[in-house]
C-alpha cells in the first residue's frame, strides 16, 4: 500500500514519542512517520535505532528539527513538510504533540513553554498543511492534569473544564500562575513547582477543547500515555528506592496505545481527554484505567 498517511511526533527521539513512531511504522503500512527532535544528533540516533531493527521502513521515516517552545523553529519545520508535501502527495495527517518536561528548576515558565504554548504554536503553525478532513492531532498531556484539577481552586477549575473556554483565558490564568510564583516566599514556590507539571496539562486539556472548537473538521484530542518508563519518570523510582515495574510503571510501547487509538480510530470525537485504556476521561478528576468510561461533555 501506498503512504496516505503522514504523521509528525514532536520530541520523538526517546521515550514514548519514540514508541510511538516506531509502532506506526511497524503496524501501519501506509503511514509515513516525521521523527520530531530539537537535537538532529539525538534524532538521527534514534531514527538509526528504528531501522535497525525495520531497515524495509528507511523510505518512510525522516527527521525534523522542531523546537516546540520556539516560533521560527516551528515555522521551519512547517516549510519543510510542506515542501515535502508539495513534492511526494497527500498533506500531513496527523500531529502527536508529545514533546513534554516534567520541572525545570528556573520556574513555571519553562514547564508551560513546553507543556501548554508548545501544542498551540505547533497546531498555529501547521493547521494549514494538515489534511482539511479527518486531520488528527494528539495532545499528550497526563493524569496529572486532572488530579491537579480535583485539588485547585474552584475558579480555575471552573474555568479549565468549561467547554467554552477560550485562549485568552487560557493564556491569562498561565500568567497569574507565573506572576503568583514570582511574588511568592519560598516555600510557596517549591510547592509551585512542584505542581506545574499538573497545571500544564490540565491546561493543555483545556487547549485541546479550543483547538477542537478552532478547527471541525479535524479531530482534536487529548490523552495520557499512562504511567510509563521513561527519562522523565526514571529519576522518581531512583528517589523511592524502588525499580520502575515495582513503581508500576510500564514499557514505553504500552505508553504508545492511547495516542495510536486516537489517529486511527474511525468513530473517536473532538475536544476530549482519553485515559490510557483508550477511553474517555473527566479533566477534572482521576479516572483509573479500567473503570466505566466518562460520557459528560
Ligand atoms: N512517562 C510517563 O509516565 C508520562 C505520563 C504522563 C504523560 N507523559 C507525557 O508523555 C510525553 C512524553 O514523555 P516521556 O515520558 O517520553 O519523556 P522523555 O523520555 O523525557 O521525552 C520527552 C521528549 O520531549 C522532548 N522535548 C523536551 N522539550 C522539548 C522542546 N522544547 N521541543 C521539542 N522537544 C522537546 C525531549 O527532547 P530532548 O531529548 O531533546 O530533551 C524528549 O524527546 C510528555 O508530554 C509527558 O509529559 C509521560
Amino acid at each position: 500500500m501506498g503512504v496516505t498517511k503522514k504523521i509528525l511526533v514532536t520530541g520523538a527521539n526517546k521515550g514514548i514519542g519514540l514508541a510511538v513512531c516506531e509502532a506506526l511504522l511497524e503496524s501501519y503500512s501506509e503511514t509515513f512517520v516525521f521523527l520530531g527532535c530539537r537535537n538532529t544528533d539525538l534524532g538521527n540516533r534514534a531514527i538509526k535505532t528504528i531501522l535497525e531493527k525495520n531497515p524495509e521502513c528507511e523510505n518512510r521515516i525522516a527527521l525534523i528539527e522542531i523546537d516546540v517552545t520556539d516560533d521560527t523553529s516551528v515555522q521551519v519545520a512547517a516549510d519543510r513538510i510542506r515542501k515535502y508535501n508539495a513534492s511526494s502527495g497527500p498533506n500531513l495527517f496527523g500531529i502527536v504533540n508529545n514533546a513534554g518536561i516534567a520541572r525545570s528548576d528556573s520556574g513555571p515558565d519553562e514547564v508551560l513553554e513546553v507543556n501548554t504554548m508548545g501544542p498551540k504554536r505547533v497546531i498555529d503553525h501547521f493547521f494549514e498543511i494538515l489534511q482539511p478532513d479527518d486531520g488528527r492531532v494528539v495532545n499528550v498531556t497526563s493524569a496529572s492534569g486532572p488530579n491537579y484539577l480535583s485539588r485547585c481552586d474552584r475558579m480555575t477549575r471552573e474555568i479549565l473544564t468549561s467547554e467554552s473556554v477560550s485562549w485568552n483565558q487560557i493564556r491569562e490564568i498561565c500568567s497569574d500562575y507565573v506572576r503568583k510564583y514570582n511574588n511568592a516566599p519560598a516555600r510557596v514556590k517549591t510547592q509551585l513547582i512542584d505542581d506545574v507539571y499538573g497545571f500544564s496539562k490540565a491546561c493543555t486539556n483545556a487547549l485541546t477543547m479550543v483547538q477542537a472548537r478552532l478547527y471541525p473538521n479535524l479531530k482534536i484530542n487529548a490523552c495520557t500515555p499512562g504511567f510509563i518508563e521513561t527519562d522523565m519518570t526514571r529519576p522518581m523510582a531512583a528517589r523511592h528506592g524502588r525499580t520502575p515495574a515495582e513503581m508500576g510503571m510500564k514499557s514505553a510501547n504500552e505508553g504508545t496505545y492511547s495516542s495510536i487509538f486516537l489517529l486511527t480510530e474511525k468513530s473517536v470525537g473532538s475536544g476530549f481527554y482519553f485515559g490510557s485504556d483508550c477511553l474517555r476521561s473527566p479533566m477534572d478528576r482521576y479516572r483509573s484505567p479500567g473503570d466505566p468510561e466518562y460520557k459528560g461533555q
